[in-house]
């Protein structure tokens, strides 16, 4: 059977500038060219364990507008369950403004109707993530909507899956819920700074992301690395969505910890090769021949 993913999170269309570089503060400068993309790290997430194999449950907000619209049809064409995606008048679908220059991009979200998945929303969904193999979340949403859902999911003994980005100070209970916290270098320095619970209880859920270097994650307290892949990258917004989209679904069928990353350093290496936050990332079969590639 294919393992049922649960995909919390924010929907945004991304607004994506390529210019040579960034202007000053108070400056103007011509950009090379312009792009709307489907993004969020929830969807991106989701769609990149639909993509993998997983059936794949999202739930969110849009607005109620072109964007929203858009959106909501580029998850059913990827085969995600959209019914529990709920337009909502008030707030305008997110989106994130992002700069890509001098090989780097920059981000900033306006998460909109994001808000809108409020911790009320999703009690309504109790059925749903009990009847998940595991539960996906990031922090576009607001924080009480990921504790509550948390809590439900570790309630039904629904493996939790928490991509602390962007970076938000981690509360204790949340730390305690989810099963596996998933932050690059950057999240991880910050996390670990504003943790007030105990290092040793964070530290053996951690699997750390560091780009083309691999990952790290502990086992009774010894550091294990798996080992990147070097790619050709042409835009890495995305990859890390693609590398948790991969993780869950592989967790949700039970591989280990050491496959399951190292399945998901290939799934983030393949997605930096392509334009867009979604593009590159990639099939079950694509993964499968890129690894077999490597061996031989
Ligand atoms: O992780 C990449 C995503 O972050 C982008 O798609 C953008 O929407 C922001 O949410
Ligand atoms: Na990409």
């Amino acid at each position: 059977a294919r393992p049922k993913i649960t995909v919390i999170g924010s929907i945004n269309m991304d607004l994506v500038t390529e210019a040579d570089r960034r202007p000053e503060a108070g400056e103007t400068t011509l950009g090379r060219q312009f792009s709307t993309i489907p993004g969020g790290k929830g969807a991106n997430q989701a769609v990149s364990a639909a993509r993998l194999g997983g059936k794949v449950t999202m739930i969110g907000c849009v607005g109620e507008d072109a964007f929203g619209k858009d959106l909501l049809e580029h998850l059913e064409r990827e085969g995600i369950i959209t019914e529990n995606v709920e337009p909502v008048t008030q707030l305008k679908t997110g989106i994130a403004a992002i700069t890509l220059a001098e090989g780097d991009n920059s981000i900033i979200v306006v998460p909109g109707a994001n808000n809108a998945l409020t911790e009320d929303r999703i009690v309504q969904y109790e059925n749903i993530i009990a009847d998940s193999d595991a539960v996906l979340l990031q922090l576009e949403i607001p924080m009480p909507t990921v504790i509550r859902a948390a809590k439900l999911a570790s309630k039904h003994g629904v493996k939790v899956i928490l991509n602390p980005a962007p970076f938000q100070k981690l509360p204790d209970e949340l730390v305690n819920d989810a099963d596996i916290i998933t932050p690059n270098e950057h999240e991880y320095v910050a996390l670990m700074k504003e943790y007030s619970g105990d290092p040793n209880t964070i530290k053996e859920k951690l699997v750390i992301t560091k780009g083309g270097e691999g990952t790290v994650f502990y086992k009774q307290g010894q550091e294990v690395h798996i080992r990147g892949y070097k790619v050709n990258a042409v835009d890495t917004t995305g990859a890390g969505d693609s590398f948790n989209g991969a993780l869950a679904v592989q967790i949700a069928k039970g591989a280990s910890l050491e496959d399951a990353v190292r399945y998901a350093n290939a799934v983030g290496a393949l997605s930096v090769t392509k334009f867009g936050a979604q593009s590159g990332m990639p099939t079950a079969d694509e993964v499968h021949h890129f690894l077999a590639e490597q061996i031989s």
